[in-house]
């Protein structure tokens, strides 16, 4: 009886090993998490009632243990060297000719890997066995992890056996624990919840994990590995860093897919190139590649210097985050009357553009993250975004720094300022605040609007300023005589603005009802009124009652809308705008048919939960849009939505170079569609 119990406990860690090695490592399961659950149940209780059957490698001992005091510290092996870096081609190219003139050869070949902006770590195996997992501390002695790491689902608690291999007396191996952007958003988001500090990026979130005492906290984070080279290491024969790689693997260890195997300097400095654009699609952050000489001959011969190899170097990308002083804090009003808080901040060059004003987002913000005026920040500029602002250098305030105090009157109108119930941000409730009514105009002018071609920002702040334009209706009785009036305007720039114009007049319901900038009525929404109600009289009378016969339209909108046509200036302005010729065209069949042009056959993989809707209600979205969507990832996939809690697919369209996006970006998506 016992033996089948010992046999069953083996043949249950076997099966749960493979299939988390399967499932974290390779990102190809292949069973469901309900199975994988009923066998961790099953191995939690056999375990529990002959504690003698529990092995130091059993997959029941991820879940983390008892909480530490403090951590103890080790001394490495062979000491965690760190890297020189290169900024530019001429560095990689000075790094390539002193290693051809030490070396004496004409040419070499190097293996090339992305630089994980993580945590560098150290995991000890001996006879097989996880024994020691460490941080790379200053180089020399790091402190004990062991207990965390174990959590990490991508870390192997002991060496898979191959038949070629023998399990060495002692591997080490190094690498670097992160966790994904997608993930890294919803720890942040859980945090805000329960009113936690949030993490400044993925790599704080990773090592603020992985340095808890309690090994349960670690365990609940969703922490990763990638391997990307070794330290000390017994009974191994390798002779280059791309063998040591496929030996890695086999053993079971996470290698990132990205690598590049013996390439020549051209081909590398190509990757970088390469990589550079890849980055923001790519489900980690990197910050740049690594260069590593392949031949494990050469890297003996080149030797290291106190801090760093001479066989390796960093080529880092363009910084993102850069330190400088807010010089002050202006409040912006937004079209609906919203006030921003917006830094001013000493100009500073982040990554080949310079960054002169940071977004708060709202005023909770500058609470929440402690900002004052004439502080040292951190501010990061991430792709096309509006840089944001990181966080406060705390260690430089000089005791002169400023709180910043909210508004009690708009910074533009003077009116009265007041915050709705339940919504976090201050509002003007002037609704003819000009900085309100220059936003509106901005956007009733724009390619979600009337789309008129030469009336652009600038241009609607000044006819605004002088006067000119107080409505949308205005917009429609403008004269030669007015634009005239604008400096620098000239006559044929005027004529062609009037054509433009008039050309605008004939316009779809979809346009005209987005135009009109509703709060909650973005394109996407107008898409799905004006696809049920074929006129602007059907939708001006909806009431919330009826909202039930559009599929996605939620009350919040239903009375977003009731409200802006119960208003008797919006109908007032409106009907000036027909009389000044507007005529609202039923097109939808034409706005379909457009919007089905930028998605129709691309393909689609949806994966992890989704907020604003069902994966179904997407499913059926994407399709009436033309997209294709399946289960499973290929390379045909053109991209992959990633929603809350995602994971296992996500290895997989990185390592097919598919395109990734959140579900933010899908909303957006969707909404461009229309255009
Ligand atoms: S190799 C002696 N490869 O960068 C060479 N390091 O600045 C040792 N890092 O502490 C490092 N990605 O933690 C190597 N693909 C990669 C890496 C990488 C990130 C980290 C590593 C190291 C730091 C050096």
């Amino acid at each position: 009886m016992k033996k089948d119990i010992e046999k069953e406990a083996v043949k249950l860690r076997n099966q749960l090993t493979k299939h988390n090695y399967k499932y974290y490592v390779l990102d190809d399961p292949e069973i469901s998490d309900a199975e994988y659950d009923r066998m961790m149940n099953r191995l939690i209780a056999i375990e529990k009632q002959y504690p003698y059957l529990v092995t130091l490698d059993s997959p029941t001992k991820r879940v983390g243990g008892l909480a530490l005091e403090s951590f103890k510290t080790t001394v490495h092996s062979l000491p965690m060297l760190s890297l020189d870096n290169g900024f530019k081609e001429t560095d990689i190219m000075d790094f390539h000719n002193r290693i051809l003139k030490l070396l004496e050869i004409d040419d070499i070949f190097y293996t090339v890997e992305p630089k994980f902006d993580g945590v560098a770590v150290e995991l000890r195996y001996e006879h097989g066995m996880l024994t020691l997992a460490s941080t790379r501390g200053d180089g020399i002695a790091g402190e004990i992890i062991t207990d965390n790491v174990r959590t990490i689902k991508s870390v192997p608690l002991s060496l898979l056996k191959d038949r070629n291999i023998g399990i060495p007396s002692v591997l080490e191996v190094r690498g670097e624990v992160i966790i994904n952007k997608v993930e890294f958003e919803n720890l942040n988001k859980e945090r805000l919840k329960i009113k936690e500090n949030l993490f400044a990026n993925p790599r704080n979130a990773a090592a603020g994990s992985l340095r808890q005492l309690d090994s349960k906290i670690t365990a609940s984070r969703p922490l990763e590995i990638f391997i990307h080279g070794t330290g000390f290491v017994k009974d191994i024969n390798y002779s280059s860093h791309s063998e040591i790689f496929h030996i890695l693997k086999k053993f079971g260890f996470r290698i990132n897919s990205i690598i590049k195997e013996k390439i020549k300097i051209n081909e590398v400095l190509l990757m970088y190139k390469k990589l550079k654009h890849l980055r923001n699609s790519l489900a980690y952050e990197i910050d740049g590649l690594v260069i590593k000489v392949d031949s494990i001959k050469y890297q003996e011969k080149l030797g290291a210097k106190t801090k760093s190899p001479r066989w390796a170097i960093a080529y880092k990308f363009p910084a993102v985050q850069e330190t400088t002083k807010i010089k002050d804090i202006i409040v912006q009003v937004g079209r609906t009357g919203i006030l921003t808080p917006v830094a001013l901040v000493e100009p500073v060059n982040i990554g080949g553009v310079i960054v002169s004003r940071a977004t708060l987002h709202n005023f909770d913000e500058i609470q929440r993250k402690n900002i004052k005026i004439k502080d040292i920040v951190l501010v990061e500029r991430a792709g096309d975004v509006i840089p944001k602002i990181v966080k406060v250098i705390k260690s430089k305030r000089k005791g002169k720094e400023k709180d910043f105090l909210l508004p009690v009157k708009c910074p533009v109108c003077s009116s009265e300022v007041k915050k709705n119930k339940n919504e976090a941000a201050l509002k003007c409730i002037n609704v003819f605040c000009s900085a309100q009514l220059k936003q509106r105009i901005k956007h009733f002018v724009s390619k979600s609007g009337f789309d008129i071609d030469g009336l652009g920002n600038k241009l609607v702040e000044k006819l605004v300023e002088k006067g000119l334009v107080n409505s949308f209706a205005d917009i429609f009785s403008l004269e030669k005589e007015n634009l005239a009036t604008i400096d620098r305007m000239g006559e044929k720039s005027a004529e062609n603005i009037l054509n433009s114009i008039e050309k605008s007049k004939s316009v779809s319901l979809l346009k005209f009802l987005s135009s009109m900038g509703i709060p909650h009525v973005g394109e996407n929404v107008c898409f799905l009124i004006t696809e049920r109600l074929q006129t602007l009289e059907q939708i001006k009378f909806l009431k919330i009652k009826d909202i039930k016969i559009i599929d996605g339209i939620g009350p919040r909108i239903a009375g977003a809308l009731q409200k802006f046509f119960a208003n008797s200036d919006n109908i007032m302005i409106i009907n000036q705008m027909l009389e000044n010729g507007v005529n609202i065209k039923n097109n939808f069949k034409k706005d379909r048919t457009n919007k089905e042009k930028i998605l129709k056959g691309k393909k689609f993989v949806l994966t992890g939960v989704l907020e604003e809707m069902t994966r179904g209600q997407a499913k059926e979205k994407l399709e009436k849009l033309g997209a294709k969507v399946s289960s499973s990832i290929s390379s045909k996939t053109n991209f992959l939505v990633s929603g809350k809690s995602s994971g296992k697919k996500l290895g997989k369209a990185q390592s097919l170079n598919i395109k990734i996006i959140s579900e933010q970006g899908f909303l957006e998506l969707l909404g461009k569609a229309e255009n």
